[in-house]
């Protein structure tokens, strides 16, 4: 099968076009024909290797996972003898185990769902991953209740153009941070209102949240914190770090340290993909809350571009891959 590979940690064209052995899944595993994958920016920091502490899970001088991606719709082709849930042929979406960036990927039976009826594969592979983060962060981590105001700071990026739409379904008032060529993106999603972060920052305005979901990290916590009511919360959600060695974890391990002592400071959190989840934010789409956004789709041997433009952090929407 054609499949993206990587043989070393590195730029985006590091990524080459191979022909590989099909993976073989599991008892408890589907083996998917892939129709689409999404690519984001855990990707890219799995392609880069940095920061360099993540290595130590991912292999420490060349990558165990030799193909990326996670994201992934597609056909079942075929079930290990343990699972149930799935037969050949049904369309699914989910979280790959192996690369979602090939013809064919194998997956967790308890990490996919039936594909929404009304979305293409394209539109199915771009909600996985960063849906689920959304997901969580707003209702799970956030809490949030009808009427609350909630600030999504990268608002228009993968996981923000979730997060603005569910925050709207849960009757939140929500503000979007986002970047001038975005701001129409944003108001489209739903938002009430929206700040150009080239003109202003929202650290310090009058203006008070219940609940800040950081998908950036480009203010300091405190200031963050600054911004909220009384009871309000900041969730801080990994976020771009020019530190080679630790990358945001600095700041993630300062915010866990930090919400033990502020009831402001919301831990940060990881969202790995359910099969709940996806159906959850089935609900949404099929309710017609919760529409994906794609802003490029590339084929499977351009993914390297892909990766490049993801890299670059101004994603509007996902970045889809289809086969
Ligand atoms: N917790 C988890 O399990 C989990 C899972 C997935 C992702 N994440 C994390 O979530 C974060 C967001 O991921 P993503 O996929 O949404 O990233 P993304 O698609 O690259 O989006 C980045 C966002 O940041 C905005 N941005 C860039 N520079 C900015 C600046 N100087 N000031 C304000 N906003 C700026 C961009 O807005 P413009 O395009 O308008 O500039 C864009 O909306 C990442 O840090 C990622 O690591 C966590």
């Amino acid at each position: 099968m054609r499949a993206i590979v990587q043989h070393e940690y590195g730029p985006p064209d590091a990524l080459r076009l191979e022909d590989v052995a099909k993976p073989v899944p599991k008892d408890d595993q589907v083996l998917v024909r892939v129709e689409a994958a999404a690519i984001h920016v855990g990707d890219w920091f799995l392609t880069q290797g940095v920061p360099y502490i993540m290595r130590l899970g991912t292999g420490l001088r060349k990558p165990r996972k030799r193909v990326p991606g996670f994201d992934v719709a597609g056909r079942v082709e075929a079930v290990g003898k343990d699972v149930t849930t799935f037969a050949e042929g049904d369309e699914v979406f989910g979280e790959a185990s192996s690369g979602s960036c090939a013809d064919f990927a194998t997956a967790a039976e308890d990490k996919l769902a039936l594909k929404p009826a009304d979305l293409t594969f394209e539109q199915s592979a771009a909600v996985p991953v960063s849906g689920v983060t959304a997901l969580r962060g707003i209702r799970d981590s956030g809490k949030v209740e009808q009427g609350q105001k909630v600030l999504v700071n990268g608002a228009t990026g993968g996981v923000g153009v979730y997060a603005v739409q569910i925050a709207k379904a849960l009757g939140a008032e929500v503000t979007a941070v986002c970047s001038t060529d975005n701001l129409d993106l944003a108001r489209s999603l739903g938002a009430d209102h929206v700040v150009d972060y080239t003109r202003e920052d929202f650290t310090k305005s009058a203006q008070r949240y219940d609940l800040i979901l950081d998908n950036v990290g480009n203010r300091p916590l405190a200031e963050c914190r600054r911004a909220l009511t009384d009871n309000g919360v900041h969730i801080p959600n990994s976020g771009r770090s020019q530190g080679r060695w630790v990358g945001p974890l600095g700041r993630m391990s300062k915010a866990a340290l930090g919400s033990v002592v502020s009831r402001n400071q919301g831990r940060p959190y990881y969202s790995p993909v359910k099969r709940q989840e996806l159906l959850d934010l089935t609900a949404f789409i099929e309710s017609g809350s919760l529409t994906p956004v794609i802003d490029r789709t590339y084929p499977l041997a351009e993914t390297p571009a892909a990766m490049e433009y993801v890299g670059l952090g101004h994603v509007a929407g996902k970045t889809v891959i289809a086969l």
